[in-house]
């Protein structure tokens, strides 16, 4: 009996496993997993303020993407391609796109950071340190438009990193070095003088004759045409027997073309000394120093080809007579003229003659017909081309033509065009608050 009862428990035993085991080659419903989101990104190379996003999640079965662009704004659903999103103020910007399926959601996440340049690339905001723009620069130094006022603080920093020649903005001119018969005022431009040669700087001197910066005394001057004549060699003589050495180069006459008729601007100087006070002038300047570098410096010496023919006679003159070393193009320009072909001409007529090239006072307009409010991105981005055509020209001359290439003022806040034209404008190369903009980078971009 006992056997028989155990029998039945084996078999009850048996049967029992055999179904387990059958019910385990069953096939299971598969789990279902959640699916890592994943996503790629990646600036516009027509536009530093866009970027392209790429939902790059890979996963079975049925699924949602969502973006958070990071801007407080609604979720969107993600749609087929990449999508395109504008980020224009500076900040950072936390980007997620979060895939949900029916086992929940995962999230990926990048942090966009944005500077006055656009969307930083891999978030890294920082130029690329090239040793500044006079470290880039091959063969011709980088110039400023300084005054002593703004020798200190972040003025010091930016100049100390990019720049290795110094233009006084106006404080070495003859309303402020001789503003009264006798009495020369030298406190700003020795204080400019001693902050280059502080910092292993050039000084180019601008400028000694210029008929906007004609003391009042000077124009309505009293004595005869001979004592004026000995009065401007005496300030002539004093001022640069004064930076002797220091100096390294002169715009002994500045803008003597009359716009218009292209002929000489009939200035008090011309008036009292004569058709020849240019040459008179210059080598005044070459007995008080015979090292110094001389130029011939003006405006509009592009796109104005009368202009420019009369300058180049000027100049043919001095040449003749050993008195010139080079020509200064002042180059207060636009974002969208003149043309490449027109700077070329003043710089292929200068190089021709065997003559140093001076772009002197580089300014770029960004808002020449007063249409904008605020710099925006494409515009930056126009000016920052117009700069870049301006260094890769400049950069291609031939060496012993190369000089200097100057900017006229540090900060778009502060620069002289807000008043001379009285529109809203960002011609340089640092924001108000010493930040580079693009046209820094192109400018490096044109001389590298
Ligand atoms: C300007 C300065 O930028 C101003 O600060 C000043 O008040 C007037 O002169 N051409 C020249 C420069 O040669 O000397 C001028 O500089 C700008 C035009």
């Amino acid at each position: 009996m006992q056997i028989t009862k155990n029998r039945i428990w084996l078999l009850t035993l048996l049967m029992v496993f055999s179904f387990a085991c059958e019910d385990d080659d069953k096939p299971m419903p598969p789990a279902v997993e959640r699916i890592q989101a994943t996503f790629e990104y990646s600036i516009s190379p027509n536009d530093p303020n866009l970027v392209l996003f790429d939902n790059t999640t890979d996963g079975e079965g049925e699924f949602k993407s969502e973006w958070d662009f990071g801007k407080g704004e609604a979720f969107v659903l993600d749609q087929e391609g990449v999508e395109e999103v504008r980020y224009e103020d500076v900040g950072s910007y936390t980007v997620r796109l979060i895939v949900t399926n029916e086992a929940g959601n995962t999230v990926a996440s990048e942090v966009i950071e944005v500077d006055v340049n656009g969307v930083c690339p891999d978030g890294n905001c920082e130029v690329q340190d090239s040793g500044g723009l006079k470290g880039a620069a091959n063969g011709f130094e980088i110039g400023m438009a300084v005054r002593d006022s703004r020798l200190s603080g972040a003025y010091d920093q930016a100049l100390t990193a990019d720049f290795n020649s110094l233009t006084s903005e106006y404080q070495m001119k003859m309303n402020i070095l001789y503003p009264s018969e006798g009495n020369f005022d030298f406190s700003a431009a020795d204080a400019i003088v001693n902050y280059a040669q502080a910092n292993d700087m050039h000084v180019h001197g601008h400028a000694l004759i210029w008929h906007n910066a004609t003391p009042s005394w000077v124009e309505n001057f009293a004595g005869t045409d001979e004592e004026f004549e000995a009065m401007i060699k005496n300030y002539i003589t004093t001022v640069v027997s004064r930076y002797k050495g220091k100096v390294r180069s002169w715009d002994v006459v500045n803008e003597a073309i009359e716009d218009g008729s292209n002929t000489l601007r009939n200035s008090v100087f011309r008036q009292k000394m004569g058709d020849d006070y240019i040459s008179k002038c210059h080598q005044w300047v070459k007995d008080a120093d015979p090292d110094v570098l001389l130029f011939y410096n003006d405006y509009n010496l592009t796109f104005d080809s009368g202009k420019q023919s009369a300058m180049f006679a000027i100049v043919d003159d001095l040449k003749t007579q050993d008195l010139i070393d080079g020509v200064g193009a002042q180059m207060h320009i636009s974002y969208n003229g003149p043309s490449k072909s027109q700077i070329e001409s003043v710089i292929n007529g200068t190089v021709s003659r065997g003559l140093l090239m001076h772009i002197s006072e580089l300014d770029i307009r960004a808002n020449p017909d007063n249409d904008l409010t605020a710099l925006s991105g494409d515009r930056a981005e126009a000016q920052k081309a117009k700069f870049k055509e301006v260094a890769q020209i400049y950069n291609a001359i031939p060496a012993e033509n190369k000089f200097a290439l100057t900017v006229w003022g540090l900060k778009d806040d502060e620069s002289w065009l807000l008043d001379f034209w009285g529109v809203p404008d960002w011609p340089l190369m640092f924001d108000a608050g010493f930040n580079k903009k693009r046209a820094y980078e192109g400018f490096l971009e044109g001389i590298q």
